[in-house]
């Protein structure tokens, strides 16, 4: 019997981008896994290579060295319609913008994922509705984002991302454009998500947000810096009143 496989294994990861004759290595030789049910926090000033190192693993971008497997297979193996079709069944994207679209009300933002997955308007709709149930907004379904706070308008990005029930969950700063109580309600959701089994990665700024994720990665110049995983609670300590 094979051992299991990560979810997401780096090895030895860099992505240089060249513009102008300009090179810019903004991630360098970058290795760790990520095992299913995760959540990890990564941090790192400005510039250090986060939103970089999510694209990857997002399938978004390719490493320019070293290698990324999911589950198993090396995405540079793939062709480009494999990656994206494997991107809209495999990643949930949250973006501190929320990245709604203004023209459409939540339900409709929330289905447009399954547009790809050649699913009828009827069970996409219905998938939706479900989706708005987990993060609790099926009672603004048909508001517009103009008519949603920013904590609401994050709670329907949310459920656009989990609609397709990815294997992971990649957060660029979700609780950046938001303020601290609306963060934590955020985080919140996430934590409650992720005790559903639900993997999450999620660039965060705030040292309060990460310390609630079990594991944090940080990068300085690209470069991983620490990896550090809390230890787990103990049953006795966990299971009192
Ligand atoms: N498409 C690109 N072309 C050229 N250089 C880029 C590109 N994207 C990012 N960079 C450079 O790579 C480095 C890392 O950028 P990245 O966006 O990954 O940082 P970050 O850690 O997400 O920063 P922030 O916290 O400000 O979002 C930066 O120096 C940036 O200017
Ligand atoms: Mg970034």
């Amino acid at each position: 019997m094979t051992a299991p496989q990560p979810l997401i294994s780096l090895q030895s990861v860099s992505r240089t981008y060249r513009a102008d004759g300009v090179a810019v290595t903004a991630v360098r030789n970058v290795s760790f896994d990520i095992e299913r049910g995760e959540i990890v926090a990564v941090m790192g000033p400005s510039g250090s290579g986060k939103s970089t190192l999510m694209n990857m693993i997002g399938l978004l971008d390719l490493p320019s060295e070293g290698a990324l497997y999911l589950e198993g297979a090396d995405v540079a193996d793939l062709s480009e319609d494999h990656r994206s079709s494997l991107r809209a069944r495999s990643i949930g994207f949250v973006f501190q913008s929320y990245n709604l679209l203004a023209r459409h009300n939540a339900i409709e933002n929330v289905a447009l994922p399954l547009v790809y997955c050649g699913i009828s308007r009827k069970e996409r709709l219905a998938r939706a509705e479900q989706s708005l149930e987990s993060v609790g907004m099926v009672h603004r379904a048909h508001h517009f984002p103009r008519q949603l706070s920013g904590g609401e308008q994050q709670r329907v990005a949310i459920a656009r991302a989990l609609i397709a029930s990815p294997l992971i969950v990649l957060a660029d700063e979700p609780t950046g454009a938001l303020d601290s109580r609306t963060g934590a309600e955020i985080l919140a959701l996430f934590a409650a998500l992720n005790r559903t089994g639900q993997t999450i990665v999620m660039i965060t700024h705030d040292p309060g947000i990460a310390t609630q994720c079990r594991r944090t990665i940080r990068l300085h110049d690209g470069a991983l810096v620490a990896d550090e995983t809390l230890a787990p609670i103990p049953p006795e300590r966990s299971a009192a009143p």
